[in-house]
């Protein structure tokens, strides 16, 4: 411990966990793990074009000319992605960053005041809780229910409402419940930030890994009713997370939506953070996205049919990259994948790590 006084925001516990523990000792010891954690996609065998590198011998790269909201070429190429899918947006309202996560700060800058409050789903992504301590900002946590399909605990969300919420996140389709929001959820949530203020944070990282053919998603780059910011970007995209690029595409009321990216401007100038390769590379990437799109989704389908071949019954899961096994009848969870590890050599999350608030407490 030192007692030089670091800012109380980054005073976290910095032990390891038991299952780290385990995992690194079976590491030391050279243990082959099967590791069904595994999002990195550059680890998971999956062939991307050598072509792509020649992207990089670009001559404009050799110049640099700094646009806050990022080049307009590579602002129109995404704007093309989405009408590939038949998503009007306009470049205008496309802003780039080097990654979601640094999406996520410039909105939490840009909406929120230290010691506000951010409702965020849950179980959902872990890093939530980083993301907006690293900001000050209060995350209160709003169940998703499972009842064959996923849905908003719409009690448990109005009670969660108070002056100083600022914006909700939603994550579509969430990591890792695999569900893309529904209608009815969508005009609640219009409906709620409409009376109360609110912004809509909608992260879609996985939104094209659709599993389900059945369903329609809707992505709310679509959604005009309320301010609404739509995350996305190459890391699961384009399976290129080394790259570092991402966006943040802006909906909502037409004088709203221009102060927002007018602010939004100023807050990208003040780190100017994308690399210049990237994005002149991203037209081209993003016109073969199904290259590497295609083998991530038959993988995923591939893990989802070997569970059900084992009999370990997912639960229904429509889009992205993960599953949700339910076990009902352990007694911990820690002590479960602890065991599963130690004596299989099989590394699975424990569903609490997706929760953070409390153990066990899943359903
Ligand atoms: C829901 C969600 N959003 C964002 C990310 C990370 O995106 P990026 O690499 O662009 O920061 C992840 C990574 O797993 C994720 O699960």
């Amino acid at each position: 411990m030192s007692d030089f006084p670091f800012s109380k925001r980054t005073d976290w516990s910095l032990q390891n966990n038991p299952l780290s523990l385990a995992l690194e000792k079976l590491h030391n010891q050279g243990t082959h793990i099967l590791d069904l954690t595994e999002s990195n996609p550059t680890r998971c065998g999956f062939v991307y074009p050598r072509l792509w590198l020649e992207a990089f011998t670009n001559q404009n790269n050799l110049t640099y000319t700094p646009e806050a909201k990022g080049i307009g070429l590579a602002r129109r190429a995404i704007a093309d992605y989405y009408q590939r899918k038949r998503i009007t947006i306009s470049s205008d309202k496309i802003i780039l960053t080097s990654s979601t996560s640094e999406g996520y700060s410039f909105l939490l800058k840009l909406l929120t005041n230290p010691g506000d409050h951010v409702l965020v789903p849950k179980p959902s992504y872990p890093l939530f809780q980083f993301l907006l301590e690293l900001h000050d900002v209060e995350s209160d946590y709003y169940p998703l229910v499972y009842n064959g399909a996923w849905s908003i605990d719409r009690q448990a969300f109005r009670s969660l409402m108070t002056v100083q919420t600022k914006a909700v996140i939603l994550v579509n389709p969430n990591n890792p419940t695999g569900s893309y929001v529904n209608a009815d959820d969508m005009a609640f949530l219009n409906e709620q930030c409409l009376k109360n203020h609110m912004a809509i944070i909608s992260d879609e990282v996985f939104f094209d890994y659709q599993l389900n053919t059945h369903i329609n998603p809707y992505s709310l780059c679509l959604n005009n009713e309320v301010l609404t910011f739509v995350l996305s970007g190459i890391s699961k995209i384009l399976g290129l997370p080394q790259m570092k690029l991402s966006w943040i595409a802006v909906n909502g009321p037409n004088t709203i939506v221009d102060t927002a990216m007018q602010r939004l401007e100023i807050i990208a100038d003040t780190y100017l953070s994308v690399n210049a390769p990237v994005q002149n590379a991203l037209a081209s990437w993003l016109m073969e996205e199904s290259l590497v799109q295609k083998q991530i989704l038959d993988k995923v389908n591939q893990n989802i049919s070997t569970l059900h071949q084992h009999n370990l019954k997912p639960l229904a899961v429509d889009g992205g990259w993960y599953a949700v096994i339910h076990k009902p009848f352990i007694k911990s969870e820690e002590s479960f994948v602890l065991s599963l590890l130690e004596q299989e050599q099989v590394l699975v999350h424990p569903g609490f790590f997706l929760i953070l608030i409390k153990k066990d407490t899943w359903f």
